[in-house]
């Protein structure tokens, strides 16, 4: 009782300071909302500016035995003066595989160093482990890394192993097994807890993948009149790389990425996205099969109005992830902005954006029997129930019959958390009335999809929920 006292007199004072930043309540066209904050307040950033010729390393997963490897070498770009390599083998003694790559830079937001990109192939590979390490032979390397390329789908034996079984679950999260990390909103302020938590579970559970639903690094707050806050970039890639050296880092563009026609966004992470892969022309969606899972990035930043060449891609890209669901039996769609969301403070954009996003999204979603959709924006964790224009078509998870849709902005950014929610909603199944931060974890098998919230500040899991289907293979 009082504990709620304290969380709605702070949502009171949050709404006054509100005004001048968190969710801005008036009119939001895409993208703009942020800019008169970016010179009103100050932050207090950790910066992480690492040293040495290889910082920011990171994954992208853009097929079976491939991956694009990506990283930074503080040394200001001049042309020619680069050979970014990477040696790789089975063995972290037996680095005998090398791939050269392309270095390059981008001028926006004084980035002036270089970015450096790989692509493996290591389809010659028996194992699914691959040892390696990246640099330039003039500059230096990276120590040895590893990552472990997950099967096609979870396999059949979690099946038959009875979930109370084995010990290591904490929840519904199996950490002998593959499981995902989704975040949103996540940047170097107040992002830390949610960054060394992820980094903790690569190290010592089993995770192997992680989703960002947009707003990445927020630099795009930071750097004033001389737009210098490239190093923000720097900073938050420094950051997640305890994480993302080891495990694929799948990303999509929020409002935060807009900042020079998506520029730092695209040069850091969107040029390494599957989407030519995945039959799509933009680097700003795209698809891919991970782990028994279709996933399907799309960007609320661009147009997806049924008439835009994002909605018919992802039609003929859902098409046929619906038709396929003995390889990917479960379909997670994620984008940044809500379609269905509760918020107070940011009322506007559930109340007039999300039914928008709705009318051109949900009957596709519906239809193509999509599982989950993730979205962030708004920085707070709340879950639906199965729920089709705005009724609830059950009030569990077994066999839905329609999506989940699950608002998961809140891992940790130069704005507070918003624990506002609409008081009573029929389809809200939960909602964390907190300001801590958080991420959710995600756990496919056959068939069962198995979601855990946790809130980062306290290491505790707060909302764990189960969606179960009868397999297409055992019926
Ligand atoms: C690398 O070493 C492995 C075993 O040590 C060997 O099977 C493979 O042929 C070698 N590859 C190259 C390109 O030398
Ligand atoms: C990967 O390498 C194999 C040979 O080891 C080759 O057959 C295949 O075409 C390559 N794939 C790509 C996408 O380059
Ligand atoms: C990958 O590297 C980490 C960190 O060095 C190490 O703890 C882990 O055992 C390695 N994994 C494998 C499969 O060798
Ligand atoms: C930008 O700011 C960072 C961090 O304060 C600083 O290290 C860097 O020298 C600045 N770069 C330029 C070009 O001013
Ligand atoms: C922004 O980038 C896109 C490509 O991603 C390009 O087609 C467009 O012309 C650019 N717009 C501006 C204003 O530079
Ligand atoms: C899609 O339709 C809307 C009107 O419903 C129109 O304003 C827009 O220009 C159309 N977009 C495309 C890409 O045709």
């Amino acid at each position: 009782m009082l504990q709620k006292l304290v969380i709605y007199l702070a949502v009171l004072v949050y709404c006054v300071e509100g005004l001048g930043g968190g969710c801005i309540l008036q009119g939001s066209g895409l993208g703009n909302e942020y800019s008169v904050e970016a010179t009103a307040l100050r932050y207090q950033e950790e910066i992480h500016l690492g040293g040495g010729p290889v910082q920011g390393m990171h994954l992208s997963f853009t097929g079976l035995k491939q991956m694009v490897i990506k990283w930074l070498n503080p040394t200001p770009y001049k042309s020619g003066n680069f050979q970014p390599a990477c040696n790789f083998g089975e063995s972290a003694l037996v680095l005998n595989f090398t791939t050269g790559g392309e270095a390059y830079t981008y001028p926006d937001g004084m980035f002036q160093m270089t970015l450096n990109k790989v692509q493996l192939n290591f389809s010659a590979f028996l194992g699914n482990t691959v040892y390696y390490k990246c640099g330039d032979i003039k500059f230096g390397y990276s120590p040895i890394y590893n990552f472990t390329m997950q099967k096609k789908y979870t396999e059949k034996r979690l099946l038959s192993k009875p979930r109370n079984e084995s010990p290591p679950y904490f929840g519904v999260i199996d950490s002998s097994d593959a499981f995902v990390a989704v975040i949103g909103d996540h940047g170097v302020t107040r992002g830390e807890d949610t960054a060394y938590n992820i980094a903790d579970h690569v190290k010592n559970d089993n995770l192997q993948l992680i989703v960002h639903a947009g707003d990445i690094s927020y630099a795009d707050k930071f750097g004033g009149e001389t737009h210098n806050n490239s190093y923000i970039w720097v900073s938050y890639m420094n950051l997640m790389q305890p994480a993302t050296a080891y495990v694929p880092y799948m990303t999509t563009p929020g409002n935060h990425e807009h900042q020079y026609n998506f520029s730092a966004y695209l040069n850091w992470l969107g040029n390494s996205m599957p989407y030519r892969e995945s039959g799509s022309d933009s680097p700003f969606w795209y698809s891919f099969d991970y782990m028994g899972i279709h996933f399907v990035a799309f960007s609320t930043e661009h147009d997806f109005m049924p008439n835009s060449t994002q909605y018919h891609w992802m039609e003929r890209d859902l098409q046929k992830a619906n038709s396929n669901r003995e390889n990917s039996p479960w379909i997670v769609v994620f984008g940044h902005r809500p379609l269905y969301c509760t918020s107070v403070i940011c009322m506007e954009r559930c109340e007039k954006e999300a039914p928008v996003f709705r009318s051109y999204l949900e009957d596709l979603l519906y239809q193509q029997h999509v599982d989950v959709v993730f979205a962030g924006h708004n920085h707070q964790y709340e879950r639906s129930y199965p729920v089709y224009k705005l009724k609830p078509v059950q009030l569990d998870y077994k066999n839905p019959k329609a999506p989940v849709y699950i608002v998961n902005g809140a891992a940790g950014n130069p704005e507070l958390n918003d624990p506002s929610f609409r008081f009573k909603v029929d389809w809200r199944a939960f909602d964390d009335i907190t300001f801590d931060t958080g991420y959710m974890l995600m756990q496919p098998t056959q068939t069962e999809l198995r979601f855990q919230y946790m809130n980062s500040n306290k290491k505790k899991i707060v909302d764990q929920f189960v969606i179960s289907k009868v397999s297409s293979l055992d019926v």
